[in-house]
């Protein structure tokens, strides 16, 4: 059995369905590139999958269990986390303060949590930031942070929504090989990028959706060679 499995799922927005139909399997200790042109419903599909939005069809299960009707902080408990394609961590904050905010997931004692938010930092290199305000941090600590606080909730899976945006080749490097050993850590991934240099370098699988359809799903390589895909991304003439 797949750890995440979504079945059918679908959502409009008025008349526009911006998931349509949508069927895939995340694995244990998986890393699934998804892509898609802007607009594609790539981020609707994390909504959906947190309990931020609801589905007007399908299913979502993880580990068996239905996820449909939850509302997130009980989608969080059920171990699934994810980070927002615009950071939004609490300013006014230390960086080990929002980490420990979301540690309290787990823990009850503030102690407790400070603990668990420690490691967390550790494991991130994020450390020797852990008293700067959140609002003080350079942009690839700022991706640190928002994957710490999301670690912080001990997920059996994660979804990242572009976490490499804005960041140069070196900090690319630097991200994709963060969450290489997020995946070591047992943690399944479901990440959402447009930086094809780390989706081609760490996906395990692609899953390639255009107007909230699947179009493509494979091997990294592959995919991106499929005619369909390059219609959706470099318009018809290619393909
Ligand atoms: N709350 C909403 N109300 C109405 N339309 C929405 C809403 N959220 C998303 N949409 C529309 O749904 C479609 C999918 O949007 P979504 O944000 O999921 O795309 P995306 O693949 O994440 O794009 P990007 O790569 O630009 O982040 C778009 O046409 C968008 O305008
Ligand atoms: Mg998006």
């Amino acid at each position: 059995m797949a750890l995440l499995e979504v079945e059918g799922l679908t959502r409009h927005f008025g008349g526009l369905r911006a998931v349509a139909d949508l069927s895939f399997a995340l694995r244990e200790g998986e890393i699934l590139g998804l892509i898609g042109p802007n607009g594609a419903g790539k981020t609707t599909v994390f909504h959906l999958v947190t309990g931020f939005l609801r589905p007007s069809a399908g299913e979502i299960r993880l580990a068996g269990r239905s996820l449909v009707g939850l509302r997130p902080h009980a989608v969080a408990r059920r171990g699934i986390a994810r980070t927002f394609q615009i950071v939004k961590p609490f300013p006014g904050l230390t960086v080990k303060e929002n980490v420990a905010l979301a540690a309290f997931l787990r823990h009850r004692a503030r102690r407790d949590a400070e603990a668990a938010a420690a490691e967390v930092l550790e494991r991130l290199e994020l450390s020797h930031r852990s008293g700067t305000l959140a609002s003080q941090l350079n942009l690839m600590d700022q991706k640190r942070l928002e994957m710490a606080k999301a670690l912080a909730t001990r997920p059996r899976v994660l979804l990242l929504d572009e976490p490499m945006g804005g960041l140069n080749p070196a900090e690319v490097d630097v991200a994709s090989g963060m969450v290489e050993r997020i995946r070591e850590g047992g943690v399944a991934v479901i990440l959402v990028e447009h930086v094809m240099k780390a989706i081609m370098r760490i996906s395990d699988r692609v899953l390639v959706v255009n107007q909230g359809q699947k179009i493509a799903e494979g091997p990294p390589a592959a995919v991106v060679q499929e005619p369909a895909v390059l219609a959706a991304y470099f318009g018809k003439r290619v393909a």
